[in-house]
């Protein structure tokens, strides 16, 4: 059964969405879609490889998060966590946190298979359950960000949990992005809606109930939050796509990395 199915899902709605309601949904959404998104997505993400994203940067070519052995490294919204497990081949002393059970189960799976396991942490990346100034350097490729309602309580949750100095690095759908239905092929090049437009994306079950949410913010929403959270914003990143790679991924696929960015990988510091 898809996730879909599971949930119950009946139709799509746009209105806002608060904390506790996009928190909950995040957490049945990937519950129940965990084991179709490793087949999906699996070999794309790999199992032990940090890729930013779609346009297939990896960090052991990107290096944005500068040199990682020996540090305490969280990864937010880790899912299996093959980053995690990249990291800890480097040397560092990664922690995978995501909010989902069914997630972290593959990660734990992955984690034996591998022979390289994690420490792995349930819990909401707007609420870290990590002492102030306990990690070196955070991550988070594509995890929580787009699913919650308020990105400025992560902002400065992971500000917190960092020490002085600490690198906070994360990646996200490009903004532009939303102005674009998910279609992959030549319908997704059409604009159906005002990028200024930050109701959110919701799928909803037969009682209303949301069952999938996605925010959306623009850069400057995003450098706001950055900013107010008491970070300072090093570069942002727009990896282009690269000639010769065919994949598909989800929205993503030559065609749209052509003409406009699929990924926004913003490098922030705790001052
Ligand atoms: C697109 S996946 C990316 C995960 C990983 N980078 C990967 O490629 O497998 C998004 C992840 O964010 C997690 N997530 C969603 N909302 C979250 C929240 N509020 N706190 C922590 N994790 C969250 C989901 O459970 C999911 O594992």
């Amino acid at each position: 059964m898809s996730a879909e199915q599971v949930l119950g899902t009946t139709g799509m709605a746009r209105r806002t969405v608060g904390s506790a309601e996009s928190r909950r949904a995040a957490r049945a959404w990937w519950d129940a879609d965990a084991d179709d998104y490793l087949a999906e997505h699996g070999d794309d993400i790999g199992e032990i490889d940090f890729v930013w994203c779609p346009e297939g940067l990896r960090e052991a070519d990107a290096r944005l998060l500068g040199e990682v052995a020996g540090k305490r490294v969280l990864e937010v919204g880790a899912g299996s966590a093959p980053c995690a497990r990249w990291l800890a081949t480097q040397g560092a002393r990664p922690v995978a946190l995501d909010l989902s059970a069914g997630m972290l189960r593959h990660a734990a799976a992955l984690g034996a298979s591998t022979g390289v396991a994690v420490p792995l942490v349930q819990a909401a990346a707007e609420r870290l359950p990590f002492a102030d100034g306990s990690f070196d350097v955070a991550c988070s490729a594509f995890g929580a960000i787009p699913f919650v309602a308020e990105p400025s309580r992560v902002m400065r949750e992971v500000k917190r949990v960092l020490r002085p100095g600490g690198r906070w690095v994360f990646a996200v759908n490009h903004p532009m992005r939303w102005m674009f239905s998910d279609d992959p092929g030549p319908d997704g090049l059409t604009v159906i809606q005002s990028y200024f437009d930050r109701m959110p994306y919701v799928e909803v079950d037969a009682t209303g109930a949301a069952t999938y949410v996605e925010h959306h913010r623009t850069l400057g929403d995003r450098v706001r939050d950055i900013v107010l959270a008491g970070l300072v914003l090093d570069d942002l990143v727009e990896p282009e796509w690269p000639e010769g790679r065919e994949t598909v991924w989800g929205q993503w696929s030559p065609l749209r990395g052509a003409l406009f960015p699929g990924t926004a990988i913003f490098v922030t510091h705790r001052p």
